[in-house]
């Protein structure tokens, strides 16, 4: 289902000011949800090829930051839009991949003991984050398949 329909079945975000907060806020959280993944990626290669990259101060910051924005937009479309999970499978389904991701991610970049751990994990992170935008998108818990 189109943002469109949602925004018209809602009744919450019609015109103008609520729109474009929709559009930036929205569009906010798409770009920091790209950011995230480019620095996980960044984190998760160098788990494996140079560990002590993850030390700098930047390194352990940035992500953090990324991640909390990320998800603060994403909270907030969902008041914004009043898409309750109960009423959404497919919110459900992210933020339950999410926790998944977020699990994997950790082994991938701190708690994996060996390197094929690391990159294994961070794989398969890779691949719950590609289902997330899928379930975004299509508004269901198949995700791209949906
Ligand atoms: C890794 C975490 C996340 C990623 C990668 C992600 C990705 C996305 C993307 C790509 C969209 C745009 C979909 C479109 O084109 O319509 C989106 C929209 C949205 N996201 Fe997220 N998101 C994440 C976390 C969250 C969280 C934690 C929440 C809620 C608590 C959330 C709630 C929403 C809502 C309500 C929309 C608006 C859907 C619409 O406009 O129809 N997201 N997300």
């Amino acid at each position: 289902m189109t943002a469109d329909v949602h925004r018209r079945q809602s009744g919450r975000v019609t015109m103008g000011r609520d729109m474009s907060l929709y559009w930036l806020i929205k569009h906010l959280h798409m770009a920091m949800a790209g950011l995230s993944l480019v620095l996980f990626v960044l984190r998760a290669w160098w788990s494996v090829t140079a560990p002590q990259r993850l030390q700098r101060r930047w390194v352990r910051v940035l992500p953090h930051l990324v991640d909390t924005v990320l998800l603060a937009f994403g909270v907030w479309l969902m008041l914004m839009l009043r898409f309750w999970p109960h009423q959404h499978p497919w919110l459900v389904a992210k933020l339950i991949a999410l926790v998944i991701y977020i699990g994997l991610g950790s082994v991938a970049i701190k708690r994996g003991r060996t390197p094929l751990q690391r990159a294994s994990a961070a794989l398969l992170a890779v691949l719950v984050f590609v289902y997330i935008v899928g379930t975004a998108i299509r508004h269901h818990p198949l995700s791209w398949l949906g």
